[in-house]
């Protein structure tokens, strides 16, 4: 028996590796997603897959993946839940499953694992996707398996194997880390009443410490993509990896939530989301300029519809599918130039401008003009106004005052 366990380097991971091996007599093979988590993360992450016992040790980079395949459909639409959540930790989700199930195919393996608790989003995620992709391959979710309950009892599984193990007894952050964003909950987070502390935050400055004077970044989209910054064309990695610099200095990006949970529960988050956040707010801008008024009325449908497939597991559905070939041709007018000034913690369009643009100054001008024949507009009224003409006749007549 062979299992492919999504392996973290964490302290939930590296004691799923053992407890694998011993409840299922089987080999376990680490499959890690390079997903932009970052160096310190990924750091001996294979030594340490196999001092925890794994077979094998699998590192796949799928951070340009990760953004075209998913980011790119996303902001087209864009999607974003319950207001503010850009999605980070949904993003990644069906990219990492989907990596771990080809792998999983590849070497003939009979399982994959993860190590999702019972109580959150992302095990219905990692497992709609094995679902989709591979229905054959038998799901081992060891936090609605084993006994364990806490951080401790794991930490005690793990010195009894003389497993070596980084992570500390006390209660921190569970966070969640990918080129997009990262998530904090947990630890004195959990009481909503209490107000994230700086050591919360780590991908970004305080907009208190951000600099005092603002910053301008050019944004170029192309059909929604983001396709230069700064004038400068590269990878969308390294392009965001800019604009999560320039973001996370402003302090561009913090949100602090309680959400819905798809099992039901509210959750409460602090998210940082400083590159996202900036090309989101960079294509509302161009939306602004080139979209009318029923086709933005659309995308915002097709924005909340998006996020909550994604937030629920649903990547890999024909709905899915449709709606993000109906964004991407809403998407066609998103190519143009945004220019956004960065201020403490504030990203707002200051310049726009698009070879698609519907916006026109000859009959916007509140000067003279010689296109628009303001006389057209009594007809338009009254029309317009026809249905309220005729009820309030009606009941002038049936109640005379
Ligand atoms: N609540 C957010 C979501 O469901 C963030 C989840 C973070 N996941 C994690 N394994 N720490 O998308
Ligand atoms: C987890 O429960 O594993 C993390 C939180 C979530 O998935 O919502």
């Amino acid at each position: 028996e062979k299992v492919v366990l999504a392996y973290s380097g964490g302290l939930d991971t590296s004691a799923i590796v053992p407890w694998l091996k011993e409840t299922y007599a089987c080999e376990v093979i680490a499959f890690v997603a390079d997903v932009g988590q970052g160096a310190q993360e990924l750091e001996g992450i294979e030594q340490k897959a196999k001092q925890s016992g794994a077979s094998a040790c699998y590192i796949v980079d799928l951070k340009e993946k990760m953004l075209a395949d998913v980011v790119v459909p996303a902001m087209q639409a864009g999607a974003h839940y319950e207001g503010d959540y850009l999605l980070g930790t949904a993003l990644a989700r069906p990219i990492i499953a989907q990596a771990q199930v080809e792998l999983a195919l590849e070497i003939g393996a009979d399982a994959v694992s993860h190590g999702c608790t019972g109580k959150g989003n992302d095990q219905v995620r990692f497992e709609g996707a094995y679902a989709a992709l591979a229905p054959q391959l038998k799901v081992i979710a060891p936090w609605r398996e084993w006994p364990y309950k806490s951080r401790e009892d794991l930490l005690n599984f793990l010195a009894e194997r003389n497993i070596p193990c980084a992570a500390s007894k006390d209660k921190m952050y569970s966070r969640d880390a990918n080129l997009w964003h990262i998530s904090h909950e947990g630890g004195e987070l959990e009481d909503p009443w209490q107000a994230p502390t700086d050591k919360v935050w780590t991908l970004s400055q305080s907009p208190q410490q951000a600099p005092d004077t603002a910053e301008q970044v050019s944004l170029k989209f192309v059909q929604g993509s983001l396709s230069a910054v700064n004038g400068r064309h590269g990878t969308l990695t390294s392009m965001l990896e800019e604009l999560n610099q320039l973001g996370g200095r402003h302090g561009v990006g913090r949100i602090d939530i309680v959400e819905n949970r798809l099992v039901g529960m509210k959750s409460r988050g602090c998210y940082e989301t400083p590159g996202g956040t900036l090309w989101y707010v960079g294509l509302q801008g161009l939306e602004q300029l080139t979209m009318d008024r029923p086709s933005i009325q659309l995308r915002r449908y097709l924005s909340q519809q998006l996020a909550h497939l994604l937030y629920d597991g649903q990547w890999f559905t024909p709905v899915r599918t449709a709606l993000c070939a109906a964004a991407q041709d809403l998407a066609k007018v998103l190519t143009g130039e945004v220019v956004l000034t960065l201020y403490k913690g504030q990203a707002v369009v200051s310049q726009r401008r698009s070879p698609q643009s519907l916006y026109s100054e000859a009959f916007a001008t509140f000067e003279d003009d010689d296109v628009y024949n303001q006389k057209d507009a009594a007809g338009f009224i009254r029309l317009h106004s026809l249905a309220s003409r005729i009820r309030a006749l009606h009941d002038q007549q049936r109640n005379p005052s």
